[in-house]
């Protein structure tokens, strides 16, 4: 397996554009398949987890096709009515996406249990919930068996905010008889996207961005031609990277509202963040940081796929800083260990993170252990002294389109090398 070789302390200058949204894509080219028709879906990120949901959804017969780089072709009319029972389902959480499409559209789903990131355990008894109250009867033992005479409209009251149970329902709902209503909604800007996608479709759905979600089921959908929204995560990533190595980088193809809970720890870190329609600039350069709280909350709180990169920005800031992980509890700082390997100095008490900066971290050789755990390792090379070595990049593989291209064409020195080959060792400075 690659990995990448950083060498820090280069501050990033210039630009980079966001892709599209990976949470938003792998619901809307499941959802695509609810229509027995032909959905193009553009603005698609390049990244592995679409190639994996595209392949999924091949496996079942579905027609994919790229028509260029960033947008693909999705023909359902052919698509069988069965299983989903594969590797690619076993290693991918959003596979359960195939739960609700397979029961709103076929009244039957055979489905492996998903995958994904592993921070602990992830249920799925509210997606569980969702389809029963419809009138499904679920089977999950070894797989995941659902089936249904009809579906019918239902009142659902999410027991935790959950942004997979709520798209996984309003899947399910859009082609029930009578009206649903989900109390307790997740607000991200994917779940609005993959309703905005869905109505465009033909559905009615209402509310979607609120936490009470209407859906009136219809007799049908049909294709739409749909452009995805831009990725808030991605967009988070290169912002605190701009902050942790001191640079002046503008973030473009973005959607500010979308930012704001980012914008406003980076502001109040001390860091300057400059606002247009569709980019925001970041300038940390010659700024002295301020340590700061942060607590992870559903949209529009601070999201939980930003935490690790946070942190490894927090543990470059000389005081301490707190990091509270309320979505996924304690299990999503097993990286932790990553950065105090690089000299990070960072008290880990359930899901509690007392970070306590240190004025330089110092490369050396860390793992990704999840995606955005992978993202954090690289902001932390960036930022150290000497040389990063980050192995088990398959992860940043499946959710940051050329993130080593977008890094060195501001000024970072990134090189991709595979596992066996000897890392490069440079006798001259990388001309600025
Ligand atoms: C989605 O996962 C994202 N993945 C995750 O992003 C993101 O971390 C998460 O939402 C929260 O924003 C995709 O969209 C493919 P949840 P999901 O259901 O849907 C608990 C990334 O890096 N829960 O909102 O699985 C759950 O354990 C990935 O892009 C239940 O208890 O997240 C968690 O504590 C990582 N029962 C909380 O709710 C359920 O039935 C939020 O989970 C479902 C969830």
């Amino acid at each position: 397996m690659d990995k990448l070789v950083i060498h820090g302390q280069r501050p990033l200058k210039g630009r980079v554009q966001i892709n599209g949204a990976k949470n938003a894509v792998l619901a809307i080219v499941a959802a695509a398949c609810l229509a027995d028709d032909v959905c193009v879906i553009e603005n698609i990120p390049k990244i592995a987890d679409i190639d994996n949901m595209l392949a999924i959804l091949r496996s079942m017969n579905v027609q994919t096709e790229y028509l260029d780089e960033h947008t693909v072709r999705i023909d359902s009319r052919t698509m069988v009515n069965c299983c989903a029972d594969s590797d690619e389902v076993r290693n991918m959480r959003a596979s359960y996406y195939l739960l609700g499409v397979l029961l709103g559209r076929f009244k039957y789903a055979r489905v492996s249990f998903p995958g994904g990131c592993d921070f602990g355990v992830r249920p799925i008894d509210q997606h569980i919930k969702g389809f029963e109250a419809l009138g499904a009867e679920v089977d999950a033992k070894s797989i995941i068996e659902i089936k249904a005479r009809e579906l019918h409209g239902t009142n659902v009251f999410l027991d935790v905010v959950s942004v997979g149970a709520t798209i996984n329902i309003m899947l399910a709902a859009v082609l029930a008889r009578g009206t649903t209503v989900i109390e307790n909604a997740a607000k991200e800007p994917h779940v609005v996207d993959t309703a905005s996608f869905l109505n465009s479709m033909g559905a009615d759905i209402k509310g979607a961005g609120t936490d009470v979600i209407r859906i009136r089921g219809v007799q049908k959908l049909h294709g739409s031609t749909y452009a995805v929204i831009p990725d808030q995560i991605e967009a988070g990533t290169y912002m605190v990277a701009a902050a942790i190595t001191g640079g002046d980088v503008t973030v473009e193809n973005l959607i500010p509202r979308h930012m704001e809970a980012i914008t406003a720890k980076l502001r109040e870190s001390g860091v300057k963040v400059y606002e247009k329609d569709d980019s925001l600039r970041v300038i940390s350069e010659g700024i002295r940081k301020k340590p700061v709280k942060i607590k992870t909350l559903p949209y529009p709180g601070f999201p939980t796929d930003m935490q690790p990169q946070m942190m490894a920005y927090l543990a470059t800031i000389p005081g301490t800083s707190i990091v509270n992980e309320s979505v996924y509890d304690g299990h999503r700082f097993r990286y932790v260990e990553q950065l105090k390997r690089m000299g990070a100095n960072i008290d880990v008490e359930s899901h509690i993170a007392i970070v306590d900066g240190v004025t330089e971290l110092v490369g050396t050789e860390v793992e990704a252990t999840d995606l955005r755990a992978g993202a954090a390792m690289v902001l932390a090379g960036l930022a150290a002294v000497g040389e990063t070595v980050v192995t088990n990049i398959k992860y940043i593989d499946r959710g940051y389109e050329r993130m080593v291209d977008k890094f060195n064409n501001m000024g970072a020195w990134i090189e991709r090398v595979h596992e066996n080959q000897p890392i490069p060792i440079h006798h001259r400075e990388r001309a600025v």
